[in-house]
């Protein structure tokens, strides 16, 4: 399988599922050619036999091997060409309450969710400086502004991530190199294993988002291919929270039920 000569490039991390599966499609649809990079190698085998499949390539790989992914990144741009767009999508979320908290599960959540993404930028970074409107995207996470408990590893490792894409932001703006982030809520993913198939569950979290649904993969990939696409061109060192308005406020009528006290007090007659 080779690069369709004349489409742009786009590297997509995490690619094999949820929301990386639907960028990578977004991607194709508008005519680029994804490396698609994943450690699901029965996951990447799904794509490059579907029908998409002649404008993919795969390459497995763990993001938590640190060492291995500037080298990889270099061998991509060799192969392929420098890309147009970097998604550094890949994460883990490992919960454990803080004295349960290993330091290895310090370094895996690190590892996977902010350093793996930036080795791989450090290998693909002078390529793209030579690629018109080259951007990269960083999936971070709505707990990268608003912790959970039992959740210390990720939310700390998707705050550096945004951190990080601002630092790039500035570093790279001359390169002409743009670095922005997503911020979602909850998205329907194999992240969450069977949670959604609890409906109580589900009841009781829909009362915390206005827009009164779970989020869906292609919510998600729409804001990716935005800020990857020339129609964001002056848009960079941004997180564009996409959570159904969750982190906006919280609807008391919805949360606590009806309450006298929510509505417009009235002074008795008299
Ligand atoms: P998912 O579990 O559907 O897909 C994640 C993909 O990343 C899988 O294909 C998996 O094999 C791959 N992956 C995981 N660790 C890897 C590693 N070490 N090396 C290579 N590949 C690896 O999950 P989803 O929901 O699509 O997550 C994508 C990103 O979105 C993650 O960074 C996650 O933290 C973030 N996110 C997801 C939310 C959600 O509610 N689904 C909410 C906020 C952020």
């Amino acid at each position: 399988m080779s690069q369709r000569s004349s489409a742009p490039l786009a590297v997509v991390t995490g690619a094999a599922s949820g929301i990386g599966k639907a960028t990578l499609e977004r991607f194709v649809d508008e005519g680029f050619f994804v490396a698609a990079l994943d450690r699901s190698q029965e996951g990447l085998d799904r794509l490059t036999q579907s029908k998409i499949g002649p404008c993919i390539r795969a390459f497995p790989c763990d993001l938590a091997d640190v060492g291995t992914l500037t080298p990889l990144a270099e061998r991509i741009v060799e192969e392929l060409g420098a890309p147009r767009a970097l998604v550094n999508n890949a994460g883990v979320c490992l919960y454990a309450d803080i004295t349960e908290t290993t330091d290895e599960m310090w370094e895996t959540s690190l590892n996977t969710n902010l350093v793996g993404a930036s080795a791989l930028i450090r290998g693909f970074v002078p390529g793209m400086r030579e690629v018109e409107g080259a951007a990269i995207v960083n999936v971070a996470s709505r707990n990268a502004l608003s912790s959970s408990p039992r959740a210390a590893t990720y939310d700390a490792a998707k705050a550096a991530l945004l951190a990080l894409t601002r630092t790039l932001a500035v570093e790279l703006g001359g390169d002409g190199i743009r670095v922005n982030a997503v911020l979602p809520g909850f998205i329907d993913t194999p992240i969450h294993g069977d949670l959604l198939e609890d409906r109580v569950f589900v009841e009781n979290y829909l009362r915390l988002i206005p827009l009164n649904r779970i989020g869906s993969p292609a919510d998600i990939a729409n804001i990716i291919f935005f800020l990857a696409s020339d129609g964001a061109a002056f848009v960079t060192g941004q997180g564009i929270v996409a959570d159904g308005g969750q982190m906006s406020g919280q609807n008391y009528v919805k949360v606590f039920g009806e309450r006298d006290s929510f509505r417009v007090r009235q002074e008795p007659e008299t």
